[in-house]
C-alpha cells in the first residue's frame, strides 16, 4: 500500500456529514429515479461526483474574500487576479468568465464559424457541445493507448502527433480556427500530456499558421506528473514547468473551479489582441463587464489566491497521493480500473466488475446505485448512460468501448478514513457483484440524458 504524504493543512473549520441508514437510503435513490445526479446531498455521506467546485478554500482565501473590491469596473480585485495570471500563465490578456464553459462558449463563438473542425487529445463534453452549439465539429486525436485500460503509459494524455498532421492536411488549414489539448485529459481517465507532447502540438499547430489554446482546468495536476515522470523535469518548480506549458500556446480556457480550488469561477486567456477585442464584446453581452465577467469581486481575490495555492508540491504530493492510494485499496479487491490512476479521479472498469449485465442494462449505473445503497457515496456513470446513442444511419444503438464509474476526488476535503471508507464499501460490492442487476430507463430525454434521466431496477 502507498502511504501518501500527510495533509499540509490542519482542519479549522468543519462541515458535519450524516450516513443516512440503509431503509434511508432504499427509501431516497427510489425517489430519486435509480439516479444519483437526482438525490439531495445531504442524503450522502462521501461525496465523489465531482472535483469541480468542491474542493474547501483555505483561510487565506476566506480572508481574500473579505478583501473583494465590488466595484462595477476595474476592481482592485481585478488587477489582483490579473497579476497572479500574468506571474503564472504570462498571457497578454484575460476576462473572467463565471465558468469554464461559459469561456468556452465565448471562444467558440468569436472564433468557430459552421462547417469547421477543433482538435484536440480529447474535448471535454461542455467543449465539445460548445464548439457544436456553434455548428463546429470537435476532434479528437488523442493516442491509442488511450484506449486501453490496463496500459500504464506515463503520459495517456499525449495527442497523436502522426494523427494530427494527417487530419489537418486533409481537412485543410482554412477549415480549422484553432487548436486545443486538454491538460489533465478529463474524458480520458484524468491521464498527463508530457512537455514533449505538448511543444510537438504547439509545433504542429504553429507550422500550420493555426492559433494553440489550452483546456487548462487541471494545469496544476498536469505539470507536478511531468515533474515526477518527464526526464529533465525533476528538478524544476511546478510553476516553473507550468509556465514553460503555457509559453507554447496562444491562450487557454480555464475552469477555476478545479486548479484554482475556488468554489466557482473560469478564465479565458490570450495573446491576440484583435480576439480579445470580440472576446471583450461577447463578454459583455454573455457575463458582464470585463474586469469581473460573471463573479463578483470577492471570487476574483479567491481565484488569485487559490491558483498559487495548487502549485504548491506538498499539496500536490498529498493529492496525487490519495488517488493512488485509493487506487490500490481498490485492487487489492481484484478491481480493475483506468491505469495509471488519473490526477484528480480514479475511473472503476464496471463493465469488469458485473460481466453478467450487458451494456443495454447499464453496468456503471448498477454499481453507481449500489455505492449509494451500500455506503450512501456517489459516484458518476461515464458509460452507456452517458454516451450510447443509436447510429444515425443504421438506428441500431452504438455502445461505448468502456462501462466507467468515476469517483472524483475533491481538493482537500476527504481524509484517508474516508478513502478507505470508499474502498471498503466498493469491495464488500465486488465480492457480491455477481447477485446485482441491471436497470432500464423509465424517462430518458435526449440529450445530455444522464442529468436526469429516471431509472427502473431489473
Ligand atoms: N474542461 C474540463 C477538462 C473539465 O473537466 C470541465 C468540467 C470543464 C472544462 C468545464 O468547466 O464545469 O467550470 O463549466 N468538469 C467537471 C467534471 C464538471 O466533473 O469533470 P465548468
Amino acid at each position: 500500500m502507498p502511504a501518501y504524504s500527510p495533509e499540509p493543512f490542519r482542519i479549522k473549520v468543519v462541515e458535519p456529514i450524516r450516513l443516512p441508514s440503509p431503509e434511508q437510503r432504499k427509501a431516497a435513490i427510489r425517489a430519486a429515479g435509480y439516479n444519483p445526479f437526482a438525490l439531495k446531498a445531504e442524503d450522502i455521506f462521501v461525496d465523489l461526483l465531482t472535483d469541480s467546485g468542491t474542493g474547501a478554500m483555505s483561510h487565506y482565501q476566506w480572508a481574500a474574500i473579505m478583501q473583494g473590491d465590488e466595484s462595477y469596473a476595474g476592481a482592485r480585485s481585478y488587477y489582483r487576479l490579473a497579476e497572479a495570471i500574468d506571474d503564472i500563465m504570462g498571457f497578454r490578456f484575460f476576462v473572467p468568465t463565471h465558468q469554464g464553459r461559459a469561456a468556452e462558449n465565448i471562444l467558440s463563438a468569436v472564433l468557430v464559424k459552421p462547417g469547421q473542425y477543433v482538435p484536440s487529445n480529447m474535448h471535454f463534453d461542455t467543449t465539445d457541445a460548445n464548439i457544436r452549439a456553434r455548428g463546429g465539429k470537435p476532434v479528437n486525436l488523442v493516442i491509442d493507448e488511450a484506449f486501453e485500460p490496463q496500459n500504464p503509459h506515463p503520459f495517456k494524455g499525449n495527442m497523436d502527433i502522426a494523427k494530427l498532421k494527417t487530419f489537418i492536411e486533409r481537412v485543410g488549414v482554412e477549415n480549422i480556427p484553432f487548436g486545443m489539448v486538454t491538460v489533465t485529459n478529463n474524458a480520458g481517465g484524468g491521464q498527463p500530456l508530457s512537455m514533449e507532447n505538448i511543444r510537438a502540438i504547439a509545433d504542429t499547430y504553429h507550422g500550420y499558421g493555426l492559433p494553440f489554446y489550452i483546456d487548462a482546468a487541471r494545469y496544476a495536476e498536469n505539470a507536478y506528473f511531468i515533474k515526477l515522470r518527464e526526464p529533465g523535469y525533476a528538478q524544476k518548480t511546478v510553476k516553473e514547468i507550468a509556465r514553460e506549458m503555457f509559453s507554447y500556446a496562444d491562450g487557454m480556457t480555464m475552469s477555476a473551479k478545479k486548479d484554482a480550488i475556488v468554489n466557482i469561477g473560469g478564465l479565458l486567456c490570450l495573446n491576440n489582441e484583435e480576439v480579445f477585442q470580440r472576446v471583450k464584446n461577447e463578454l459583455i453581452l454573455r457575463e458582464g463587464f470585463p474586469t469581473y465577467g460573471g463573479l463578483a469581486g470577492r471570487d476574483l481575490e479567491a481565484m488569485a489566491v487559490g491558483l498559487y495555492e495548487a502549485l504548491e508540491e506538498d499539496y500536490l504530493a498529498n493529492r496525487l497521493g490519495q488517488t493512488a492510494y485509493l487506487s490500490a485499496r481498490l485492487k487489492e479487491y481484484g478491481i480493475q480500473m483506468i491505469e495509471p490512476p488519473g490526477g484528480h479521479a480514479i475511473y472503476i472498469d464496471a463493465g469488469h466488475m458485473l460481466p453478467h449485465i450487458p451494456q443495454a442494462e447499464f453496468p456503471g449505473q448498477a454499481l453507481s446505485v449500489e455505492m449509494y445503497l451500500g455506503g450512501a457515496i456517489r459516484g458518476c456513470e461515464i458509460g452507456s448512460v452517458m454516451f450510447a446513442h443509436p447510429d444515425p444511419d443504421t438506428g441500431e444503438m452504438v455502445y461505448p468501448k468502456l462501462e466507467l464509474v468515476r469517483l472524483a476526488i475533491p481538493r482537500r476535503t476527504y481524509t484517508q478514513s474516508h478513502l478507505d471508507y470508499v474502498a471498503n464499501t466498493i469491495g464488500e460490492i465486488s465480492q457480491r457483484g455477481s447477485q446485482l442487476r441491471g436497470y432500464k430507463f423509465t424517462y430518458a430525454p435526449e440529450l445530455l440524458r444522464h442529468f436526469t434521466a429516471r431509472f427502473g431496477p431489473l
